[in-house]
């Protein structure tokens, strides 16, 4: 139930209009968010490669309104990808087609995703396409697989959620390009005929599609925190001889540190999804959404400073 109110509130702009300046909320933010400029961003990047840790930063920001502030994102991005080969950081990026225009048009979306692939090419970097809701996935997925894999095969990669049913056919779908997924649960409300609506079933989907992509994949990122199905890929890694660079752990920016240093003391890759600007209500709001705890836990916290 609170995670359905959570979710629904992750999509009142009105609401994040109200709490933007409140100082409450942005501490809150402050945990899972790596300040509002790339400069923010990059330094929280410094501290993670000085840990072993690399990188994937998502400059925040859902749907845009116009072409030119889908313009001014990719711009962004550019620069972004700038900043990260001149401070010679091990970190990559990840973008929102809507937030590059998509629902403009596909044709808009397509042109601004093509310069930022460009320009990571440029740099021998890489270009992970987040994957939004549902109602995204075949938009999204047939955008990924027809005008952007045949010219970036090395430089672009999808996400896919085990949350949706179609999830497996997807994972045959990217391992026969081969092209290179995360995996992850998923983290919108979507409708009982699309989605699991059992969370066994959704972490059963994942470890389905995890052994697939591991075992015939390209170089799959496993993004969970889950600690049983890291388990299980450490597992599932020995007993198919898979070698620790043949995939890497993914967590998010703030969510347990300590696991994600533990996983590289054992000698497994690990990347930190790094969120930053000045948009992070709807992204907070997911967070919220999935441990719902952490609102009492970061009450507490704040009180106490
Ligand atoms: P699960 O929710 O079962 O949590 C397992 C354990 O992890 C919990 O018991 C708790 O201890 C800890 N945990 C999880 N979330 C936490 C939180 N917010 N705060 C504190 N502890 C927490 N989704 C999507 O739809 N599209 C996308 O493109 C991406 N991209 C993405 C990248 C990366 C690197 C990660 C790690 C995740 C995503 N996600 C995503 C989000 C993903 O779908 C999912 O919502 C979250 O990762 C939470 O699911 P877990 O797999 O961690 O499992």
């Amino acid at each position: 139930m609170l995670r359905t109110g959570l979710l629904y509130l992750s999509r009142q702009q009105r609401i994040f209009n109200l709490i933007k300046n409140v100082g409450f909320a942005r501490k809150m933010a402050s945990r899972f968010v790596a300040g509002e400029t790339i400069a923010t961003a990059l330094d929280a990047v410094t501290q993670l490669n000085a840990k072993g840790i690399t990188a994937s930063l998502d400059l925040l920001g859902e749907s845009v309104h116009n072409e030119a502030e889908a313009r001014e994102t990719g711009r962004q991005y550019l620069e972004l990808l700038d900043r990260i080969a001149e401070r010679k950081l091990d970190a990559n990026v990840s973008v929102k087609l809507t937030a590059l225009g998509q629902d403009i048009s596909d044709e808009l979306g397509v042109e601004v995703v093509r310069e930022v692939l460009a320009r990571a090419k440029q740099y021998d970097s890489f270009v992970r396409l987040d994957m939004e809701s549902s109602a995204y996935t075949d938009r999204t997925l047939d955008t990924f697989e027809q005008r952007l894999f045949p010219d970036f095969p090395d430089t672009v990669g999808v996400v896919l959620q085990s949350a949706l049913r179609r999830t497996l056919d997807d994972v045959e779908r990217a391992n026969a390009l081969p092209c290179r997924v995360r995996i992850c649960k998923g983290a919108y409300l979507e409708p009982p005929d699309v989605a699991f609506p059992d969370k066994a079933d959704v972490d059963r989907n994942y470890v389905a599609a995890m052994h697939r992509l591991m075992e015939h994949g390209r170089y799959p990122g496993i993004a969970t925190h889950d600690e049983k199905i890291i388990a299980e890929a450490k597992r599932f890694a020995k007993e198919k001889g898979i070698a620790p660079d043949r995939f890497e752990f993914q967590m998010l920016y703030g969510v347990r540190r300590d696991l994600q240093e533990q996983v590289v003391r054992e000698g497994y890759r690990m990347r930190v999804y790094v969120p930053f600007g000045s948009q992070w209500y709807p992204y907070l709001m997911r967070r919220l959404a999935e441990r719902p705890a952490n609102i009492a836990f970061m009450a507490g916290n704040i009180v106490k400073e």
